[in-house]
C-alpha cells in the first residue's frame, strides 16, 4: 500500500494584513523552508470508516470519530469527505507534522489544512483541484477565526507571490527582480481571532477613522505591486515603514515586535513590519543577499527565538 504524501509551505504577508479583512489588497509571499506536511497510508486491517490521527506537534493521537465535528483537524476531513461526495470514508491513518510556528502569523493552521486536503484526497483516489483545496482550507480557517479574508489559504495553496483582494480571483504577483527578506519571530503565540476581533471593535467603534486607516493601507500595498513588477525592491522600505506605523496605530503591534523592528533597522534594513495578525508572532525586514545574515544576526540579539532569510520570487 503507497503512502501518500503532501506538503505546504508557510506564508508571510508583505503589505495589508487586516485591513485585507475589509476589502484592501494585500500581498502576501509563500514561505518555502518552513513547510507542513500530512502522510496518509490506507489501513486495510482498520474498520471501515476508522481514520487515525496523529499530530506529531499538538502531541495528539486520536481517531476521527473522537475529535469535535468543529475541531480543525476532523473539520477538514469532514469537509474533504463531502466535496468528494464519499459514501464512506476508507480506514487509513493520517500523520501531520509542522515546523510552521503555530500562532505566529505564518500560515500554520492552513498549510496543515491544504497538506491533509492534498494526502488525504490522493489517497481516495480522487485529488481535489487547487481552486477545491483553497476553498475547504479557507471553509476550516472560518472555525479557526471567524471572518478570515483568504488571503492565508490562497497564498499556501498556489506557493506563488499574490495580490489579494477579498472575494475576488487571486492574481499572482510577477516578481522582476527577486529580493531578500528576514523573518524574526517573537515567539509571542498570538491567535490570530482575538486580534482580527479587536480591530473589529475598533472599527464598531470609530468606522470612519480606522476605516481611512484601511483604505491607507490598501494604497500602500497597490504602489507596493508597483514596485514588485517594476524591479525596484528598494522602494519596499519606506512602505513597509508607513504600513507598520499604519498598523501600531490600528493597535496590533507590541513591545516584541517594535523591538525587532527597532533592531532590524540598527542593522540596516531600508524597511521593516509586523507580518500578519501581529501582537506577537513574526515580523519581517528589508534586506539584500549582503546584508541578510547581520539583520537576521541583530534580530536573534534583540530577542528574536527564529529568524529565516527567504527571497520572494515568482515561480
Ligand atoms: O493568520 P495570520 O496571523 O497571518 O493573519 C492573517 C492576516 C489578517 O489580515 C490579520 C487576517 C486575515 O484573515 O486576512
Amino acid at each position: 500500500m503507497p503512502a501518500y504524501s503532501a506538503s505546504a509551505p508557510g506564508k508571510i504577508i508583505l503589505f495589508g494584513e487586516h485591513a485585507v479583512v475589509y476589502g484592501q489588497p494585500a500581498i502576501a509571499a509563500p514561505v518555502l523552508q518552513v513547510r507542513a506536511k500530512a502522510i496518509a497510508n490506507a489501513d486495510p486491517r482498520g474498520s471501515p470508516g476508522t481514520v487515525r490521527l496523529r499530530a506529531i506537534d499538538l502531541g495528539l493521537e486520536t481517531t476521527l470519530a473522537d475529535l469535535p465535528v468543529d475541531h480543525p483537524l476532523a473539520a477538514v476531513l469532514w469537509k474533504a469527505a463531502a466535496a468528494m461526495q464519499l459514501s464512506h470514508i476508507p480506514a487509513c491513518s493520517i500523520q501531520v507534522s509542522s515546523n510552521i510556528p503555530i500562532a505566529g502569523g505564518m500560515g500554520s493552521s492552513a498549510a496543515v489544512s491544504v497538506a491533509i486536503l492534498r494526502a488525504f484526497s490522493a489517497l481516495v483516489g480522487q485529488p481535489l483541484s487547487d481552486e477545491q483545496v483553497s476553498q475547504l482550507a479557507y471553509e476550516v480557517e472560518v472555525i479557526h477565526h471567524g471572518i478570515p479574508s483568504g488571503i492565508d489559504n490562497s497564498v499556501i495553496t498556489y506557493a506563488k507571490p499574490v495580490y489579494f483582494i477579498k472575494g475576488k480571483p487571486i492574481e499572482t504577483l510577477q516578481v522582476k527582480r527577486p529580493f531578500t527578506l528576514v523573518i524574526g519571530d517573537t515567539g509571542i503565540q498570538s491567535p490570530t481571532a482575538n486580534v482580527v476581533n479587536d480591530v473589529r471593535q475598533a472599527w464598531e467603534k470609530a468606522s470612519d477613522q480606522v476605516e481611512d486607516v484601511f483604505k491607507h493601507i490598501g494604497a500602500i500595498a497597490a504602489a507596493a505591486r508597483e514596485a514588485i513588477e517594476q524591479g525596484s525592491a528598494e522602494a519596499l522600505g519606506p512602505l513597509m515603514e508607513e504600513n507598520q506605523a499604519l498598523l501600531r496605530e490600528l493597535g496590533v503591534s507590541s513591545s516584541e515586535l517594535e523591538g525587532l523592528v527597532e533592531a532590524a533597522h540598527s542593522a540596516g534594513a531600508p524597511g521593516a513590519k509586523l507580518s500578519g495578525a501581529g501582537r506577537g508572532g513574526n515580523m519581517i525586514a528589508l534586506a539584500t543577499p549582503e546584508n541578510a545574515e547581520e539583520i537576521a544576526r541583530a534580530l536573534r540579539d534583540a530577542g528574536a527565538v527564529r529568524t529565516i532569510i527567504t527571497e520572494i520570487r515568482t515561480p
